[in-house]
């Protein structure tokens, strides 16, 4: 704010979020450029009607909620923050493995509750190992290998897919064997998804494909909701198709109360929180407010959208 706030005058909207579509509509008509987040859909709506605006910075690496086309045809730029947040949204990926094959959401409970009985019962409050478990990556951008290092780390195989495979090089500098999607399914302990939420990817986890996962594998989900038929997800974890999933990540933020998801026991729930760290966080917003000042200036963006 102090950034933009020496340059521009600044218009915040410190409502409801998100701020509802009329609201937006009529905000936008005479402003240049917009800084917006990912629950902010910028649509035909919004952008045909912001007349005046030469560009959008958004505070996020994703930008499927921004109308990509039609902010092409108004010669719109579009600035993005990649990189920066890559390792927090790895490590929330890390921390929704351990907290699911360990259970920590449970234990933190149980003893909260006091429910803690025994002590060290060899048969009590088993969790699995990650120690040689398979780890399918969907989607190997920066994200899904900053995934596979940290994988690497903790002894797990690493298979991936992705549209593009790796080099040979960068496949043995990760550890990571690339398998078919359908492979990737039928052989992953852990299922982790980091591709972008595209048309091409829209609902692609359904129930086809988690029928071929195995009964005792997880799925993770720390790249956008859209990419799960949620409806789907929520049958296999009630039917014990699979056996658990840790989300970041819903077809609709915030998560509705009555989402059934909320009333599984075999899900760990997140605020969509993948970059939420104070340093990731401080740098996210340098980056929004530098492409956006670029962008204003006619200059290119450090991160700006490929259109
Ligand atoms: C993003 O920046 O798009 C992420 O989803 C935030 O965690």
């Amino acid at each position: 704010m102090k950034e933009l706030k020496k340059r521009y005058h600044v218009e915040v909207h410190a409502g409801s979020i998100p701020m509802p579509k009329k609201l937006l509509i009529s905000k936008i008509k005479d402003k240049d450029g917009l800084i917006c987040y990912p629950y902010d859909s910028i649509d035909s709506d919004v952008i045909n009607a912001a007349t005046r605006l030469k560009a959008i910075s958004t505070y996020s690496v994703g930008y499927d909620h921004i109308d990509i086309k039609t902010a092409s045809k108004r010669d719109l730029v579009i600035g993005y923050t990649p990189e920066v947040l890559t390792r927090a949204t790895a490590d929330l990926t890390m921390a929704l493995m351990l907290s699911l094959l360990r259970k920590i959401p449970e234990g933190d409970k149980l003893v909260r509750d006091n429910k803690w009985k025994t002590v060290f019962g060899p048969y009590e409050f088993l969790g699995t190992d990650l120690y040689q478990k398979t780890l399918g990556i969907l989607g190997m951008g920066r994200i899904g290998k900053a995934v596979a290092q940290r994988a690497s780390g903790f002894e797990m195989n690493v298979i991936y897919h992705n549209r593009t495979r790796l080099t040979k090089k960068e496949e043995e500098k990760l550890g990571a064997r690339y398998v078919s999607l359908e492979s990737l399914f039928k052989t992953s302990d852990i299922l982790s998804i980091h591709s972008p939420h595209t048309p091409q990817t829209h609902k692609i986890i359904n129930l086809k494909l988690l029928k071929k996962m195995k009964r005792t594998a997880f799925l993770i989900n720390t790249s956008r909701g859209k990419i799960i038929n949620e409806k789907d997800l929520v049958i296999a974890l009630k039917k014990k198709i699979i056996s658990g999933a840790g989300l970041d990540v819903f077809q609709k933020e915030p998560i509705d109360s009555t989402n059934p998801i909320t009333k599984l026991d075999n899900v760990i729930l997140m605020p969509h929180s993948g970059s939420a760290t104070t340093e990731t966080r401080k740098k996210m917003a340098e980056i929004a407010v530098k492409n956006l000042v670029l962008g204003l200036a006619g200059k290119k963006m450090i991160y700006q959208v490929k259109m």
